[in-house]
């Protein structure tokens, strides 16, 4: 009687993995913040990916984190390199969304170019560099660019550069609903780029407050008409109602992130033998469906096909 009358029935065809891949590595690497979640070489990525499409994962979102991190002339070679090499490697048979941010690049941490007293982020400057590194990494081949800054109006930058350059087959899933929030912690490890040594010292200028709803819907509203394919929530365990209006105001595909804080709250719980580590993911998974997202972007995202599969919660 449950199974007839569920309304929410999961699939793994509508996961995102994340993948990270770091140009200082030799060798993969173990996040200690991030259980069971690496950090790949181009080499190791590869073989990532691989393994995923044995576990029925097709879906990417790809994070490279360059060696060189600097205030200006920013580089996006390895980003390119590392798309233009999977690509060649899986074509169709994989989908690839790049992020698109400046927070791993930048010296100081921050998703945009500041000014020089390091007081504010300059939002033009700003979007016009995101919209140079979305082109360089779509002509590099990803299907998707995910930009995560937070700037206003690069949805319509981006867009527009796309099909200036005839990558109009190019979609968009524009972190619409981002707010700035403690649960990207073991991320920002990750990716070392938390916010550093200048007078900015959080993300509160362009990330949203937690306190206002209202301000993620009008987000999320503005990019599905500058061209978002696909609106993201995230958080989205703490955010469901964002989730749910998003939806039903828009009607566009939304995503869910599951982010590093929220994934890995659950593997601290499941370390302690106080939850089952599947079936508590799985019932977040559940919620954010329930709630109305389309898409799941979650670091667990290589189990679903099996848990799904074989696991009754
Ligand atoms: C970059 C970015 C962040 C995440 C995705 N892209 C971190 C941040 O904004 O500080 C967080 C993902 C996660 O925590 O899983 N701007």
């Amino acid at each position: 009687m449950r199974e007839l009358v569920a309304q929410v029935v999961l699939s793994h065809r509508q996961f995102i993995q994340p993948l990270f891949i770091d140009e200082t590595l030799d060798k993969r690497t173990p996040f200690p913040s991030l259980n069971e979640i690496n950090s790949d070489t181009l080499e190791s990525a590869l073989a990532q990916i691989e393994s995923d499409l044995k576990s029925g994962i097709s879906k990417f979102l790809i994070f490279p984190v360059p060696k060189n991190k600097a205030l200006s002339n920013l580089n996006y070679d390895f980003a390119t390199t590392a798309i233009r090499t999977i690509i060649e490697k899986f074509g169709d048979q994989i989908w690839l969304a790049a992020d698109v941010c400046l927070c791993s690049y930048t010296l100081h941490g921050h998703c945009g170019i500041l000014n020089s007293e390091g007081t504010k982020v300059l939002n033009h400057e700003s979007v016009t560099e995101l919209a140079n590194y979305a082109l360089q990494l779509a002509q590099a081949g990803a299907d998707c660019i995910a930009p995560s800054d937070m700037m206003d109006g690069r949805i319509a930058a981006i867009r527009s550069t796309l099909d200036q350059h005839q990558l109009d087959l190019v979609s968009i899933m524009s972190y619409s609903s981002k707010f700035s929030s403690q649960f990207y912690g073991p991320f920002r490890d990750a990716c070392r780029s938390a916010p550093q040594g200048t007078k900015l010292t959080d993300r509160k200028t362009y990330q949203l407050s937690p306190n206002n709803g209202n301000d993620a819907l009008q987000c999320a509203i503005r990019d599905a008409k500058e061209g978002a394919d696909i609106l993201m929530v995230k958080p989205a365990a703490h955010y469901l109602d964002v989730i749910s209006k998003v939806k039903s105001v828009t009607n566009k595909p939304v995503a869910g992130y599951h982010v590093s804080g929220e994934y890995q709250s659950i593997e601290l719980l499941a370390k302690s033998n106080l939850v089952d580590r599947a079936k508590a993911q799985m019932e977040v998974w559940t919620a954010l469906k329930r709630a109305g997202a389309d898409v799941i972007i979650s670091y667990a995202a290589r189990h679903a096909k099996k848990w799904i599969e074989e696991i009754e919660y």
